[in-house]
């Protein structure tokens, strides 16, 4: 069983049902959606609540009416606003669905059914099960109340959508939706239980019920091949060592190079000898969110059986402190044969990236990179929490992946990156430092782990810090890790299939 703590069963019909114990409606500020869908009592409740001003179609408003349910039972009719109908997109509906989530929560409905919109039937089972994340594993008998709610059942949602490709873009949401889902949930597991070992045995597991490939490199045959990066930043942790960790799907355009995907997966970061204050130092068990993106991601690829070949690489290690631990000062040689200076063994996240790019893209000479890491505070810093910070050596990849962020609904912006940038690694002891003058943190993380990719092959680097995990509610996501990017390379993969 592939965990997704997604506690729903989402259905689909094509058919109106006869309603369960309540039904929802999305609208506009003006009209109702899709209101053929619903029984006519129904309609009337709906139209009742919007042409009274009660309900005004706000973005995410939700509001309720009671109509006749027969045998004596009242059924709620949901409204669900989108906004002005001509301002309406893709994300209006994902967090309109995402307000409804909560509103079935909050109910505690059983069983509902859901009329949407044509043409929206992905979106809105999407902002259903993203925000019916919740993350439960160590919630144990001091957390259940006495009560009724103890034993809840997962309420039965049925999307009811009478749309010609609605079944199709109901499956292609549930298989996007629970690698988020799943990525998130992983990505929750804390450090005394994830750790680059653990990790690679969730990733094995999940690999061989969907199908794909997955080869798990340890730390003796990453000595061999040289991956001083990676070696270094694990060194401490004697019983949980690195792990590079490698996810493949062959897809069936066998002629076609792969698409790489590359994720920071640092299973706890200490900051190590340059160690970390301990305000919000727990928050860092999200340091392996890049590696959850592309478990995520592999995992969406797989029940997507997408014809384009796809291959996800997780480098993880933890950075930790011990005798063993890497220190300032130390030098040390990446696979490509790089050396570096560690100037900071707080910048951990591109060394592990370093030989897990170099390598990769050797072993699997990609078309295109993306790489993503959880990297630097300074890209929070500068682009808050809304915002992913990319960088690149190539513009029409970034075209691609901005093309795929606004079908995905997930935004980021991008930074520079050349000679100024690269420069500002240089070594006087090695051929680069790992960390640099105060200046351009987020810059300097990027023009890294531009030493690890040939200069001709198409590659971006996602800086996901600020959004990688959310310390407030959002529309579709409560507090915790988001699962950001699994939405967006899915979205870049499949363009190429
Ligand atoms: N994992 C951190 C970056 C981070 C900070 C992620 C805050 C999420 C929230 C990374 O390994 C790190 O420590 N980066 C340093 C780099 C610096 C020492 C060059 C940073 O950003 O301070
Ligand atoms: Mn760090
Ligand atoms: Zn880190």
């Amino acid at each position: 069983m592939i965990p997704t703590s997604t506690p729903i069963k989402l259905n689909f019909s094509n058919k109106p049902l006869a309603a369960a114990e309540a039904v929802a409606i999305f609208a506009s500020t003006k009209e109702l959606l899709q209101a053929d869908l619903l029984a006519s009592a129904e309609r009337a409740a709906g139209l009742r609540l919007l042409s009274s001003g009660v309900f005004k179609g706000k973005a995410n408003e939700v509001t309720f009416d009671l109509v006749d349910g027969g045998k004596g039972k009242l059924r709620r009719v949901f409204v669900v606003g989108v906004g002005p109908a001509d301002k309406a997109t893709s994300e209006s509906y994902r967090q309109a669905a995402g307000a409804l989530a909560k509103a079935i929560r909050k109910h505690k409905l059983a069983a509902i059914t859901v009329s949407v919109p044509d043409g929206r039937v992905e979106e809105i089972a999407t902002g259903l099960m993203l925000a019916s994340f919740n993350y439960t594993e160590y919630k144990g008998t001091a957390s259940k109340k006495k009560s009724d709610d103890a034993d809840a059942k997962p309420p039965t949602i049925t999307i009811v959508s009478a749309g010609a490709k609605s079944k199709a873009s109901f499956e292609r949401a549930v298989a996007i939706a629970s690698g988020q889902n799943f990525a998130r949930t992983i990505a929750s597991r804390p450090g005394n239980n994830i750790n680059p070992p653990s990790l690679a045995k969730v990733a094995q597991q999940m690999a061989k019920e969907v199908g794909l490939g997955c080869r798990v490199l340890d730390e003796k045959q990453m000595a061999k091949l040289g991956m001083g990066g990676i070696l270094a930043v694990g060194a401490a942790n004697k019983t949980t060592p690195p792990r590079m960790i490698v996810l493949e799907w062959k897809g069936t355009r066998k002629s076609a190079k792969p698409l790489l995907a590359v994720g920071k997966a640092i299973t706890f970061d200490t900051g190590g000898i340059s160690i970390k204050p301990a305000a919000s130092m727990g928050r860092m068990i999200y340091d392996k969110c890049g590696g959850m993106a592309v478990l995520g991601f592999m995992l969406a690829v797989a029940k997507l059986k997408l014809a384009q070949p796809v291959v996800g690489i997780l480098t993880s290690a933890e950075n930790h402190i011990s005798d063993t631990a890497f220190r300032p000062g130390d030098i040390l040689r990446m696979y490509n044969g790089v050396t570096v200076e560690v100037t900071n063994t707080d910048a951990e996240g591109r060394l592990v990236l370093g030989d897990a790019l170099a390598w990769g893209i050797e072993q699997y000479k990609p078309s295109a990179v993306v790489d993503l890491a959880t990297l630097t505070g300074g890209v929070v810093v500068a682009l808050g929490k809304t915002m992913a910070g990319v960088m690149a050596n190539n513009d029409s990849l970034v075209a691609d992946l901005q093309l795929a962020a606004d079908l995905a609904g997930e935004k980021f912006w991008r930074l520079p990156l050349g000679d100024d940038q690269r420069d500002l690694m240089k070594s006087d002891h090695a051929d680069l430092v790992n960390s640099g003058a105060r200046e351009a943190h987020p810059l300097q993380g990027g023009a890294f782990l531009s030493y690890f990719v040939p200069e001709n092959l198409p590659w971006a680097h996602l800086d996901i810090a600020g959004v990688a995990d959310t310390e407030k509610e959002l529309p579709y996501y409560g507090k915790g890790a988001t699962g950001w990017g699994v939405r967006t390379l899915v979205e870049w993969a499949s363009k190429h299939a």
